[in-house]
């Protein structure tokens, strides 16, 4: 077992949902087996998974992971966090949804159009800036696939980040299917990696490698360190700095499509959680909503 490094943390955002029953940490990572995938859309040849099996984190593995307060030294974090029902009422049908090519059609109707707009107005609240919110996007994944982001090539390219450079844009993605999803990481920015690497192999890498180099020399030279599974809800969401951080989604354990929205912006970690705080204290104004 590889001991896991002070970095990124995850918020718990919620006061009545315990987060760290919602993690579980791999055996380390490994090569993704192109000959024996059993997906439809295979991997890239140099696609690096989490390697099994799962294990729940020790208390102390929990101590690193979370955090009980904002610290001003870092604005790296993982936070999950439920979307209000009066939004996700507008996606009930989703379950209806068996087939892909049908997903067109159903974000068309009115009642869905109308849902999406909440979810613009809800990010809006806690958003730094005002944040292009026009620029979302909705798509779908396949169940029951270890990791979901497909490359330029038409293959899966595994744990990877957003951005070869890194902005300062985070990623929120919201859980519209029906079934859990997960959000895989590595809990060290590309900073941490990238001075790991070189303490190891001092000409693995160079200033000017991208972050897809970086993150790869780091896999490849701690292969026994874990990657996190955090669990969301239908109906949840997450913000994570993905451009900063080695990262997939995850549809393991699912039959149904995973069908999500997601937008990058600044976001307000803090004020968003403090919104969680009085939403889950404050009985609903309206009990049928
Ligand atoms: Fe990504």
């Amino acid at each position: 077992m590889y001991q896991l490094i002070e970095g990124v943390k995850i918020v718990p955002s919620y006061n009545d949902i315990m987060l760290e029953e919602r993690v579980l940490l791999s055996s380390g990572t490994a090569l993704a087996d192109v000959s024996t995938d059993r997906c439809s859309t295979p991997y890239c040849r140099d696609a690096i998974i989490p390697q099994l099996p799962w294990r729940k984190p020790t208390v102390l593995e929990q101590q690193i992971l979370f955090i009980r307060q904002f610290e001003n030294s870092s604005n790296l974090y993982v936070i999950v966090f439920s979307i209000p029902q009066n939004i996700l009422s507008h996606f009930n049908d989703i379950n209806s949804v068996k087939d892909p090519r049908e997903l067109n059609y159903f974000f068309q109707k009115d009642r869905v159009k109308k849902g999406i707009s909440l979810i613009q107005e809800h990010i809006e609240t806690f958003c730094l800036q005002s944040a292009d919110i026009t620029k979302y996007g909705i798509g779908w994944n396949a169940p029951n696939q270890m990791t979901v982001t497909v490359g330029a090539d038409n293959c899966k390219v595994g744990l990877h980040i957003d951005n070869q450079r890194g902005s300062s844009l985070h990623r929120i993605l919201i859980n519209l299917g029906s079934e859990p999803r997960y959000f895989l990481f590595i809990n060290l920015s590309i900073q941490q990696l990238y001075s790991l690497v070189l303490e190891i192999h001092s000409n693995a890498i160079s200033k000017t490698s991208g972050s897809s180099r970086i993150c790869m020399a780091f896999m490849q030279l701690f292969p026994n360190y874990p990657v996190v599974k955090l669990r969301v809800e239908p109906g949840e969401a997450y913000i994570a700095p993905t451009e900063h951080i080695t990262h997939d989604g995850c549809t393991e354990g699912t039959n149904s499509l995973d069908v999500f929205f997601t937008l990058r912006a600044i976001f307000d970690y803090q004020g968003r959680v403090q919104q969680s705080v009085v939403m889950s204290r404050d009985p609903p104004l309206n009990p049928s909503y």
